[in-house]
């Protein structure tokens, strides 16, 4: 790219040099050889005058008098091209062949001009043949004028003058290739500091930031690609917690299995009570195992975006009332009071196991955090568009810097407390609540005082609530 730009411009730089030292030659040429023709034409008609009226040695004197005013030298030729008078006394008697002076003798035109390359000792040089027909008193043409002179002090003017325009031209042509070079440099900067973030964020680095200067197109876009960035970060650290808190929830109970069946296996005679009691236990740690699995599955379904909810008419009051029943000897195990309101029946349109694994969470979640003899009130009420479910309970709480963790998966208060009961949860419970609650256009907010109870309040679309209804 900037070496097609140079070659172009350098193109361009030769063109402009050689055009105009080819138009300032032919110029200084023209008007030399004008000036020549001029002064020729001049003498001729004063020496023609003469040639016939003054004695030879008469004009012989005259002729070298003219050569000597004008520099240069003069020749005399008669109508065969033979040379009369030479102001340099060389080609006294010789014949002249050249064009020019042909052309005067033998042809009509009145003057001429040619130039030649001469050998002169050692060095070459270039010289002017100008003619010019020689006419006497009565108009007769009686030979020809020539002029010799030498002009190569114009022709190393011009080579000068080219040389001259080569090296102003080649200097700016390489100041023109480092201005090209420092624009483009410049110009691409943000983009190469662009690629090399794009290269190390696909090497797996979520640190490199592109700089943002200005306002332009380039600056939104190294802005848009930090903020790109940040996010697959954020993304990424997401993934290795979720991977690494699954990998935990799944060990755990493998590890208790397996030492419970090494102790069934290699505890020598075990009697048949404790043996149950051990198998019971992994029967409990199987079912604990199946409940992760299948969360983590829900959620991989709600997260990959396939999970469609099965969408019905139905009455939100019976999942709540079905749901609480389900739980009432878990409840009643732990001597807690759990009452189930339903004012209204809040008909709508959505997916019921869905919203059945919703109540089950909270209600569950109440009853697992709320110590012995507590109180557990479920509350059901249509309020505008909306369907109300509140699940209360009087229990231990959730301080309030948690709060806004509690939905986060694997997210637990008090992870070796929730665990001693056999009751312990995953922390995976909530998050799938959130997300169930989403997509079926609800929402659902908490609030808790420790040591006094928390509530929460899931809202969700009544099914008349696209057509205004209240
Ligand atoms: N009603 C509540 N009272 C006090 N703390 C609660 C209540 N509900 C939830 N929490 C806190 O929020 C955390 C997250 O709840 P979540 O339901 O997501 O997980 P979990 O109940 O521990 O496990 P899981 O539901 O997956 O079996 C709980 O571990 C608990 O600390
Ligand atoms: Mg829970």
């Amino acid at each position: 790219m900037v070496a097609a730009l140079l070659a172009v411009t350098g193109i361009a730089f030769y063109l402009v040099g050689a055009l105009t030292v080819s138009m300032v030659g032919s110029t200084m040429m023209s008007s030399r050889t004008n000036s020549q023709i001029e002064t020729l034409n001049a003498l001729a008609s004063v020496l023609g005058e003469k040639s016939n009226v003054v004695s030879a040695d008469e004009f012989y004197r005259q002729v070298i008098e003219a050569a000597r005013r004008n520099g240069g030298r003069l020749l005399v030729v008669d109508m065969n091209g033979k040379v009369t008078v030479d102001s340099y006394n060389e080609r006294n008697g010789e014949r002249l062949t050249e064009a020019e002076i042909y052309r005067v003798i033998a042809d009509t035109e009145s003057q001429a001009y040619g130039f030649y390359r001469e050998t002169e000792g050692a060095e070459t040089i270039w010289r002017g043949h100008y003619a010019s027909a020689l006419l006497d008193a009565d108009g007769h043409k009686t030979g020809a004028l020539v002029l010799v002179t030498s002009i190569q002090p114009l022709i190393d003017a011009l080579g000068m003058l080219r040389n001259r325009m080569l090296m102003i031209f080649g200097i700016a042509l390489l100041m023109v290739a480092a201005a090209i070079t420092m624009v483009t440099r410049l110009m691409t900067r943000p983009i190469r500091e662009l690629s090399e973030g794009i290269r190390s964020m696909g090497e797996g680095d979520f640190t490199k930031k592109v700089r943002v200067k200005g306002h332009d197109e380039l600056a939104q876009l190294a802005a848009a690609f930090n903020q790109m960035e940040d996010q697959v970060r954020s993304l990424d650290e997401t993934r290795n917690q979720f991977v690494s808190n699954a990998s935990h929830e799944l060990k755990t109970p493998l590890t208790t299995m397996k030492i419970l069946i090494e102790s069934i296996l290699y505890g020598g005679d075990m009697d048949r009570e404790t043996r149950d009691e051990f198998l019971g236990d992994i029967n409990r740690e199987i079912d604990r195992l199946t409940g992760v699995v299948t969360d983590l599955l829900t959620l991989a379904h709600i997260d990959s975006r396939k999970l469609t909810l099965k969408r019905e008419e139905l009455y939100f009051g019976d999942i709540v009332r079905e749901s609480a029943e389900r739980l009432m000897p878990m409840a009643g195990k732990h001597e807690q009071n759990l009452t189930v309101r339903i004012d209204d029946e809040c008909e709508m349109i959505a997916d019921e196991s869905k919203l059945e694994q919703v109540c089950y969470n909270l209600i569950s979640n109440a009853i697992k955090y709320t110590k012995n003899g507590g109180e557990i009130d479920v509350h059901l009420v249509s309020s505008g568009r909306d369907a109300v479910l509140t699940v209360r309970d009087n229990g231990i709480g959730i301080p309030e810097e948690d709060i806004e963790h509690i939905f986060d998966r694997f997210y637990r208060v008090d992870k070796a407390r929730a665990r001693t009961d056999g009751e312990g949860g995953t922390g995976l419970g909530l998050s799938i609540v959130k997300q169930i609650v989403r997509l079926h256009a609800g929402t659902v907010t908490v609030s808790s005082v420790v040591g006094n109870g928390t509530t929460f309040t899931v809202m969700l679309p009544l099914m008349n609530a696209s057509e205004g209804g209240v």
